[in-house]
């Protein structure tokens, strides 16, 4: 049945979000395997997780019993919005770095109100695009930007904007802990740079803690996250015509108390060759591949990172049982 269209209606009645693809030229998963696994101590980037099913298995991994992070910084958001609200700029935009976590920035917009406009900056396209259009839908009154874009790399926001407002960032789920403190300090820098003066920024980091709880959280008992690391092997197989055994190797996390980090490891069952497009790489038995470091800091040391960054730790929160932080940065005005 063919029901007739009123004459006024059309597409741009709807809210949208408007779209920015400041994209890099596409870096090679193939490139950084045969760099990583050629190397003297085998390593993969962790940001090569992240593909369709490798995203599912980390939104898993997040409702886990073991995994404390995400409901925990979730449950503190909500309990510490009246005091954001009272230290966020009336009328700033919010700007997210990563786009994973709407949930997360619903909370804020909900509970936290003064933004006016929010920015989304993330290196995938479809999903960013996807996000921003539902938030466009569901915040009618917001001006939504989503930007595809590398955010570890120098952004002229104010270029795509229609006008200047203080930008607040938002960089939950202590992503920020998969970069060394010096990595860390250059990305609070670049960070600092894009949201400007009289900006602030929302930084969730997860604590220093009993390490029990910590290799509970990254060995859990139904194997998730073994599933999530394991998937750089299905990639490397899918995608890159790779022959690992995935039955051949496992998944091994631990606390690096030295280092204040979790790192992840995928194990060697036995000697084994591995091929991806004509390349050969050898592995002895138990000789490992680093995939993943997930570093812990108490509130004193992240406020020191940020410090260094040239932020004002304007404050920070942590839950009752101390499992995780959230800090309110100020960017220092000289
Ligand atoms: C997304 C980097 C915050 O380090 O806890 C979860 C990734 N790896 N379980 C984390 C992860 C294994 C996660 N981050």
């Amino acid at each position: 049945m063919n029901i007739p269209l009123p004459m006024n209606t059309s597409a741009e009645s709807w809210p949208t979000a408007r779209y920015v693809d400041l994209r890099p030229s596409s870096e090679s998963f193939l490139g950084a395997v045969i760099s990583g696994l050629g190397a003297g101590r085998k390593s993969l980037p962790s940001k090569f997780f992240y593909d369709e099913r490798g995203s599912r298995l980390f939104d898993r991994i997040c409702e886990l019993p073991e995994y404390y992070p995400t409901r925990t910084e979730m449950a503190l958001m909500t309990d510490i919005a009246p005091e954001l609200r009272a230290l966020v700029p009336e009328g700033a935009e919010l700007v997210e770095f990563g786009s994973g976590s709407s949930r997360k920035v619903r909370i804020l917009l909900d509970a936290v109100a003064a933004f006016a406009a929010y920015v989304s900056i993330d290196i995938s396209g479809d999903y960013l695009k996807q996000m921003a259009s539902a938030l466009a839908c569901d915040y009618p009154a917001l001006d939504v930007l989503a930007v595809s874009a590398d955010y570890t790399q120098p952004i002229d926001l104010a270029h795509w904007e229609g006008c200047s407002r203080p930008r607040v960032g938002f960089f939950p789920g202590s992503t920020i802990g998969n970069l060394t403190p010096e990595d860390a300090v250059a990305f609070l820098e670049n960070a600092r740079r894009i949201l400007g003066p009289g900006g602030g920024f929302i930084v969730g980091a997860d604590l220093k803690k009993d390490a029990g709880i910590l290799h509970a959280a990254y060995n859990d008992a139904a194997g998730v996250t073994a599933a999530f690391n394991l998937n750089l092997l299905v990639r490397i197989n899918s995608e890159l015509g790779g022959d690992f055994d995935l039955a051949a190797f496992h998944h091994r996390a631990h606390y690096n108390q030295e280092k204040g980090r979790i790192e992840m490891y995928l194990v060697s069952d036995r000697d084994q060759t591995a091929r991806i497009d004509g390349h050969s790489f050898d592995f002895t038995e138990g000789e490992t591949i680093h995939t993943e470091n997930s570093h812990k800091y108490t509130v004193e040391e992240f406020q020191r990172i940020a410090e260094r960054a040239g932020f004002i730790a304007q404050r920070a929160w942590t839950d009752e049982n101390q499992l995780f932080s959230i800090h309110y940065l100020e960017v220092s005005s000289d």
